[in-house]
């Protein structure tokens, strides 16, 4: 089955199994001239990066790349990338990848405009109105992961270096003029990044669908993407070139993106300094930690989830849930623990502190308190 289609929420979305060929096209539709194509290290000498400079170099767009990017990206990569694409004299980026390309590039295209430094921008109140938004040069968004969402998303997420901390960034125009969602660039994912990125996809849509504010238009994309990655995620993991599980998975994932408007939760705050402390796959550590917290949160959400267990075609109510979560989990093969993951529990207090205050935190259904977060950690390491 091939699904293609033109979306326009919560961006430009150009859907489908080729669409890559598209590139050029729309980067010159939003004005480019000299685009940066922006990805991280791992992905900057595979073939499907080399196409879409190709792709670019073939319509007169040049073929320029900033890869001096890490999983979970810095500041440092930041600013290396910042400089590039102005000694480059570039007028738009191409963000490529999983979250961390994507996230990269966005962040890139933002900062060339601002001169304040990028934790002003952190996603707190109303602080996104500190920047010069006339600096932000535009950005076409390439997806490789099927995960993050943030080619549908309007956050970055950048690791402080310095306080090795994860911050997330938060401009309404880190929206990307275009995505080209093209699932036949995701079927080289290796199967833990599959299974992690998929695990994103599936966290972002429960914290969403679980978080207590009042957003019904979320409500509804999040059940639904919990549904596409219950169908999906197992065929893509199974075999990688199914396009249309691929596809599907894709569409979860910028599902996702869009739900957690609504907020997010505990399994990301506690993900996040794991992440900026140890360097852990983002989507793998959201797994590990899922159960804990949603027994952690099971007074809040027992009702809610047994909804969604019905919609999913779930038995059992939450108890039916959890057990299918615990299966999801073994079938991708997602450890139990967080030390399977080369976490210690040496450094509890002070991730328990981050989690705390993390953005994240209060979108949780019952309160992260410190005392909750290391008992917690306790469990999951
Ligand atoms: N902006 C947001 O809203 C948001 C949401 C969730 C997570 N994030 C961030 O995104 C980052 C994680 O992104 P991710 O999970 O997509 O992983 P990633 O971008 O770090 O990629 C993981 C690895 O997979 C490789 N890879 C990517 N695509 C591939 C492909 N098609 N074929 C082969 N290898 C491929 C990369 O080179 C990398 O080594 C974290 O920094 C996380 O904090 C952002
Ligand atoms: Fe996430």
């Amino acid at each position: 089955m091939t699904i293609t289609a033109n979306w326009s929420y919560p961006t430009a979305i150009k859907f489908g199994a080729g669409r890559i060929k598209e590139l050029a096209d729309h980067c010159k539709a939003v004005g480019m001239k000299k685009p940066l194509l922006v990805t991280d290290r791992g992905l900057s000498t595979m073939p499907i990066t080399q196409n879409a400079l190709d792709i670019l170099d073939a319509a007169g767009l040049g073929r320029a790349m900033f890869a001096d990017v890490d999983p979970n990206p810095n500041d440092k990569n930041l600013d290396a990338g910042v400089k590039a694409f102005k000694d480059g004299g570039h007028d738009g980026v191409v963000a490529f990848g999983g979250g961390s390309g994507l996230d990269l590039g966005k962040a890139v295209a933002f900062m060339s405009g601002q001169t304040r430094p990028v934790w002003d921008f952190e996603d707190i109140g109303d602080w996104w109105t500190r920047a010069n938004s006339d600096g932000i040069a535009p950005i076409v968004a390439v997806p490789t992961t099927a995960g993050t969402g943030s080619e549908a998303g309007r956050a970055s997420v950048v690791t402080n270096s310095e306080t090795h901390t994860k911050k997330v960034i938060f401009h309404p125009k880190f929206l990307p003029s275009v995505t080209i969602c093209d699932p036949e660039l995701t079927v080289g994912m290796p199967k833990v990044i599959t299974a992690g990125t998929g695990m994103d996809a599936f966290a972002h849509c429960l914290e969403a669908y679980c978080s207590p504010f009042y957003h019904p238009m979320s409500q509804g994309i999040a059940l639904e993407g919990l549904r596409l990655v219950k169908e999906y995620l197992p065929r893509a993991y199974k075999d990688g070139t199914d396009i249309e599980a691929r596809a599907n998975m894709m569409s979860a994932a910028a599902m996702g993106a869009v739900a957690f408007q609504k907020g997010l939760g505990a399994i990301h705050s506690l993900s996040h300094p794991v992440g900026a402390i140890y360097n852990t796959h983002h989507g793998m550590t959201n797994a590990v930690v899922m159960p804990p917290v949603l027994t952690f949160n099971r007074p809040a959400i027992e009702a809610k989830i047994a909804s969604a267990a019905a919609y999913l075609g779930i038995a059992g109510g939450f108890d039916g849930f959890f057990d299918y979560v615990l299966r999801l989990r073994e079938e991708l093969g997602v450890p139990d623990k967080l030390s399977a993951l080369g976490v210690g529990t040496d450094r509890i207090d002070e991730m328990s502190a981050m989690a705390i205050v993390d953005p994240t935190a209060g979108g949780n259904p019952v309160e992260l308190t410190l005392d909750a977060a290391k008992r917690l950690f306790v469990e999951c390491i």
